[in-house]
């Protein structure tokens, strides 16, 4: 089983992004925990970008491969109708595609409580810092047939 686990821009930064939101930990310490935490037969590929044709890139490489996604579309989650529409590619195939948050924008500035991407996202984990892409793995690795 491959995984691909996504993220938008900005979560490159992440460890000295604005700690007292996002939490200290890099996504380079996110992803090690994540590749521990599953069993040697599940792949995981853990990518970040900041740039939107290449998160879109990879959606469409997903979708070929039949492969779930974990998808932190982080600020395009509030206005990409581009990423959204590759998110729908993969679920509309019946491949899960789970949403996911460290903060919860609910909480946050008005502009956040909009997500483009959850209409046609499977699930949405938001507001649990780097368990919410814990959470998400587990809901796919509990669910693979
Ligand atoms: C985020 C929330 C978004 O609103 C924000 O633009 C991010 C990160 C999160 O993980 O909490 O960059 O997706």
């Amino acid at each position: 089983t491959t995984i691909y686990v996504l993220n938008g821009p900005n979560l490159g930064r992440l460890g000295t992004r604005e700690p007292e939101v996002y939490g200290s930990e890099t996504l380079e310490d996110i992803a090690a925990e994540l590749c521990a935490s599953v069993p040697a037969d599940v792949e995981l590929v853990v990518r970040q970008s900041d740039d939107e044709a290449e998160l879109i890139r990879w959606i469409h490489e997903a979708v070929d491969r039949r492969a779930p996604v974990v998808l932190n579309p982080a600020a395009f989650t509030h206005y990409s109708y581009g990423l959204r529409d590759a998110a729908a590619q993969l679920t509309s195939a019946g491949v899960p595609l789970i949403e996911v948050h460290l903060s919860n924008p609910h909480t946050r500035e008005a502009f956040r409580h909009t997500s483009v991407i959850s209409g046609v996202a499977t699930g949405v984990i938001a507001g649990f810092g780097s368990g919410s892409y814990r959470l998400a793995i587990e809901h796919l690795l509990r669910s693979r047939g």
